[in-house]
């Protein structure tokens, strides 16, 4: 964990901007595979992590915004216990380590809160992502299971997204770090992506990496040949020369920071002559936009600038045709682009969207705009330094939609139906990096790492004609 003072500081600030009422922050409980004694890996809700820091499950805070008093409610170590686990520090112990002095047995969370109720003290609390803590919170403060969304505190809500939007260099540092082990991963992806090898067997060897160096995946690794299915999970095929491998992979530090690092790799070694076309279409769209991130930018604007780059290739491979501009103004990239360009990355990979997606991406004045590809845009409101925000454009030929479209002649000033024909199994290309906003520009975070094609296909041959030990 980080020093105590950071966790502090972050709870003094959310404390006085709340002003007043009770702040109830609930961790995550071990959730079952199966049964209660064969959980999945525990992995803590990240909003009480940010704030205090703590690791185990079945805890909970309270934060007093009128006296500034904090509680650590939690459950010390059983004789039970200590049999199954080994010795685990009291409750009292672990919350000193995060500068907390006050601390209950979770126990004794109800009785405090129903006493604040009496009170008629307001209780702040954010929306749950996981049904259990639903449940907890419907009992704790009885409120109807489906009203809990409604009732969640909107200035609590937006105080969380306003602090931890704006990454410290402790948090930097450790993207940093988890953009270092997602590179391994690319890497072992890299070393084993060969022809006849199954793409479950890049899964274990690009898992076995992030193991190996200290991380956990921070979501399931996407590796697939079927790239233009955006987030395929099933990978059970064998690669092919000439497959395309999309890997989008990201590797969490011990802290919980997380990686979220795509790469498109030739099966075989070398991507063919229109492979590299399209390749190269992307790349130029993902470093156009990050060239032109900065504070102030909307990324609204930032994506709208990577469909024009995308429209203006297509159309020079004439696979689309007539003005770029136009053909986005029309909505036609969509049909080769159909979500958004990018997230916030921190304790989440789409970071805070638990909170609800458009308290992160969108302000008052900037909406979601509702038409298809645009309407998955996840960030759209102006950058600010201390974003972390992945930048990860793509080129996606997907039969169903093609035929879709054409059937319904959408955008056929824009589309070129006839030549899409001979592209239809090309799959898809996506290239991502995780980017940081710093005060006049942004850059991608973490070591150099291959993107062109050129320094995919040398990794590639480096890493398959490595002898010494993995990674
Ligand atoms: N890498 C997974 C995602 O961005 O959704
Ligand atoms: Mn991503």
């Amino acid at each position: 964990m980080f020093h105590a003072e950071v966790y502090r500081n972050r709870r003094r600030r959310l404390i006085s901007q709340i002003g007043s009422g009770l702040i109830l922050l609930p961790g995550h409980l071990d959730a079952p595979m199966n049964y209660v004694d064969n959980p999945y890996p525990f992995h803590q809700d990240t909003s009480f992590l940010y704030f205090v820091g703590l690791d185990q499950p079945g805890m909970a805070a309270v934060l007093d915004a009128d006296s500034g008093t904090e509680i650590v409610f939690g459950s010390d170590p059983t004789e039970d216990s200590i049999v199954w686990t080994g010795p685990l520090p009291t409750i009292r112990e672990q919350a000193e380590q995060v500068g907390i002095s006050s601390t209950m047995q979770i126990e004794q969370l109800p009785q405090i809160l129903r006493q604040a109720r009496q009170q008629g003290r307001m209780i702040h609390t954010l929306p749950p992502c996981r049904p259990e803590t639903a449940i907890q919170l419907h009992r704790l403060l009885d409120i109807p299971i489906d009203e809990i969304p409604n009732q969640c505190s909107e200035p609590l809500i937006r105080a969380v997204v306003e602090q931890r939007s704006i990454k410290s260099s402790d948090e930097i540092r450790q993207i940093e770090s988890a953009v270092e082990i997602t590179h391994a991963m690319q890497r072992a992806a890299a070393r084993v992506a060969r022809p006849g090898i199954r793409e479950y067997q890049v899964v274990a060897a690009v898992d076995h990496a992030c193991r190996w160096h200290g991380g956990m995946p921070g979501f399931i690794s996407i590796v697939t040949t079927h790239g233009e299915v955006l987030h395929n999970r099933v990978c059970t095929e064998t690669l092919q020369p000439g497959h395309l491998l999309v890997c989008d992979i990201g590797g969490e530090t011990p802290l919980h920071y997380t990686g979220d690092i795509t790469r498109t790799l030739p099966v075989g070694g070398r991507f063919t002559a229109r492979q590299k076309d399209i390749y190269a279409i992307v790349h130029r769209a993902q470093r156009a936009a990050i060239a032109a991130m900065k504070p102030g930018v909307e990324f609204r604007a930032v994506h709208r600038l990577a469909c024009v780059e995308l429209a203006r290739g297509m159309t020079a491979m004439e696979l689309m045709k007539g003005d770029p501009d136009q053909a986005v103004a029309a909505g036609a990239h969509t049909l080769f682009f159909p979500c958004g360009l990018g997230h916030m990355l921190g304790l989440d990979v789409h970071d805070m969207e638990g909170l609800g997606e458009d308290f992160v991406g969108y302000t008052d004045t900037i909406r979601r705009n509702p038409t298809f590809g645009w309407r998955s845009l996840r960030l759209a409101k102006a950058l600010q330094p201390g974003f972390v925000v992945t930048v990860e454009p793509g080129i996606y030929l997907i039969p169903d939609q093609i035929d879709r479209w054409q059937a319904r002649n959408q955008c056929r000033d824009f589309i070129n139906y006839d030549a899409l024909q001979a592209w239809r199994d090309f799959g898809g290309i996506r290239i991502e990096d995780v980017t940081v906003v710093t005060e006049s520009s942004c850059a991608i975070l973490g070591p150099a790492f291959p993107s062109t094609a050129q320094q995919l296909e040398e990794m590639i041959l480096s890493e398959q004609s490595r002898k010494d030990s993995p990674y």
